[in-house]
């Protein structure tokens, strides 16, 4: 009973941090500057993530997960972020290396929620925050925004032929951020790093992460051509100040 009450006490204490993987370089992007800090609508991309996260009033933390020899974050001026951004020069070699390396520096309590975002992800807005954590803050074990997969899949032989169309019915395309307890992620990917994203190591403990209805604005930008969407985009949302 003491038990019981002490983990309702724990949980509703529990805070909400965000951890934000920036350790990549953009391979596909094809430039030199790391895709992170690509211009776009007046900012380096890595600012739109960041600026909606820390406006967040649910939202303790804000980390972000660097390269360790990153020398171009402290470029840029992010006072205005003040102590809510916290910078962790400990990204690793992989997405899933980069978010454990920062989930063991952050220190946070084990029952403390994390909220992973991609920084290529610059169209977050405080609409998919709030439902996120509106749908995930009684859940047991978490979950993630996605999409359901809206074309026609098909699957390709070596040469590029269709061998067969995929039936797409109940398939969704998995979006950021994805939201889990701090020491339920940390053992997650310490188990199992040869992962894309966090809901595949929580899988792969035998849960089974929510799905919560985003919408294809919170899309990553990958390719050259992204950035001109998510500058129409941003621009639509209004500027960020
Ligand atoms: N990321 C990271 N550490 C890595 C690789 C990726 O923190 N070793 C981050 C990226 O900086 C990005 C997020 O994970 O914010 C999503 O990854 P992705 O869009 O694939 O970015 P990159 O890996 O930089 O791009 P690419 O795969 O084209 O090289
Ligand atoms: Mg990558």
């Amino acid at each position: 009973m003491r038990a019981n009450n002490l983990l309702i006490y724990n949980r509703a204490m529990s805070e909400f941090h965000a951890l934000v993987p920036a350790a990549g370089f953009g391979a596909r992007m094809g430039n030199e500057l790391p895709k992170q800090y690509l211009p776009l609508a007046g900012q380096p991309l890595i600012f739109h993530a960041l600026h909606t996260l820390c406006a967040s009033a649910e939202i303790a933390t804000v980390f972000v997960v660097l390269a360790p020899e990153d020398t171009l974050f402290h470029s840029y001026d992010w006072s205005r972020f003040g102590d809510k951004l916290q910078p962790l020069f400990c990204g690793g070699a992989t997405r899933a290396e980069s978010v454990l390396n920062g989930l063991l520096a952050s220190e946070l309590e084990p029952d403390d929620w994390v909220l992973v975002h991609d920084a290529a992800r610059p169209c977050l807005t405080q609409a998919h925050l709030a439902k996120l954590i509106a749908e995930l803050r009684d859940d047991e074990v978490g979950g993630i925004l996605a999409v359901p997969v809206a074309d026609t899949l098909k699957r390709a032989d070596a040469e590029g032929r269709i061998l067969h169309t995929e039936n797409r019915e109940q398939l969704w395309q998995a979006q950021t951020p994805q939201m889990f307890r701090a020491g339920l992620l940390a053992q997650a990917l310490q188990q199992c790093s040869s992962v894309t994203d966090e809901a595949s190591a929580v899988e792969a403990l035998g849960l089974r992460p929510k799905l919560v209805l985003s919408e294809s604005g919170n899309f990553k930008v990958t390719y050259p051509q992204d950035l001109l969407l998510a500058e129409l985009l941003l621009n639509q949302q209004g500027i960020r100040t």
